[in-house]
């Protein structure tokens, strides 16, 4: 007899694939009726699959009274109400480290396209105005120095690119790491004074929404550029704008937005901005990877043998 698994969204459809073979899945994203489905599991589901967009919010949680276990496709937990799961005393496992070289690539993609204008120069040649002219020229990260909010995995894999690039670093967080030798700012904005560029590289969630506020964007000033590959939430998206159209801030490389697949409508508009459907992981081997833990934080749980990388 296969086990039972609640999945709450579509997902990466090999993963799936995989989930759909070994249990007796229930797709929550198929049901006509959501709560009378819930309702109908309510005595047997004690494992979940979900990932990023479908989360896991308390009253789902409320309605599944044996869940003992949540299997998360994605390293942010922003969309799961996580002191609900640790109050419920329910096991959480996200999918960390497979993705945090992927993430760290498009940040410093996004940060070359925006100052060296790469899309603009792919328009200039596909438009024919080179033949016309050369493009006009452009700023450089040659000696500059990148802030990175936010100086866990991917902000040290960030840092580690960006040093190749021969870009100084600076870093935010809410403590001094003793094994970084970068200087530390505490506040944000003292940060973004120091810094030419910089990038958004923290957990979503409450906790650091509007981290890079309007004030600390003003610091960053009109030469200055802020990539975000966290979450919309984390940056002030309306100052930024503003700051964007009335040219206080330089430019932004963008994966993430707040109400993401809604970008403001503003930004489609600007040459300073290069923008990204929320692409960090979206590779097919960082993808096969983070479905591979969902699969096996799935099966150690089942086993009755600790989770493979659990977050509570
Ligand atoms: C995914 C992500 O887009 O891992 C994360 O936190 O943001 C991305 O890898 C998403 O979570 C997939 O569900």
């Amino acid at each position: 007899m296969k086990k039972e698994l609640l999945v709450i969204g579509p997902m990466h459809a090999a993963t799936l694939a995989v989930l759909d073979q070994t249990y007796a899945t229930h797709k929550l994203w198929l049901a006509p009726d959501r709560d009378a489905f819930l309702a109908s599991l309510a005595g047997r589901i004690d494992a979940v699959a979900t990932s990023g967009k479908h989360g896991m919010d308390d009253a789902t949680l409320a309605k599944l009274p044996k869940l003992r276990m949540i299997s998360h496709f994605g390293v942010g937990v922003d969309s799961i109400d996580v002191d609900a799961v640790k109050r419920r005393g329910i096991l959480l496992a996200n999918t960390p480290d497979v993705l945090t070289d992927y993430v760290a690539d498009i940040a410093i993609g996004l940060l070359l396209a925006v100052v060296r204008k790469i899309p603009a120069g792919d328009r200039y040649v596909r438009e024919g105005r080179w033949l016309e002219g050369a493009m006009p020229l452009t700023d450089s990260v040659q000696g500059k120095t990148l802030g990175i909010v936010g100086l866990g995995r991917i902000g040290r894999a960030i840092a580690r690119r960006a040093e190749a690039f021969n870009v100084k670093i600076a870093y935010q967080g809410p403590r001094r790491k003793n094994d970084a030798a970068w200087p530390y700012f505490a506040d944000p904005v003292g940060l973004a004074r120091e810094c030419d560029f910089l990038v958004a590289a923290c957990p979503g969630g409450e906790e650091t929404r509007g981290l890079v506020s309007r004030a600390v964007l003003e610091a960053l000033g009109p030469e200055g550029v802020v990539v975000n590959i966290s979450r919309g939430s984390v940056i002030d998206e309306p100052a930024m704008v503003e700051l964007l159209k009335a040219g206080k801030l330089g430019g932004a490389g963008l994966d993430v937005f707040e109400h993401e697949p809604r970008v403001p409508e503003e930004l489609l508009a600007m040459g300073n901005v290069v923008l990204q459907p929320h692409v960090g992981s979206a590779t097919h081997p960082t993808r096969r990877a983070m479905g591979q833990l969902v699969i096996d934080n799935l099966a150690a749980y089942f086993a009755g043998q600790p989770l493979k990388t659990p977050y509570v």
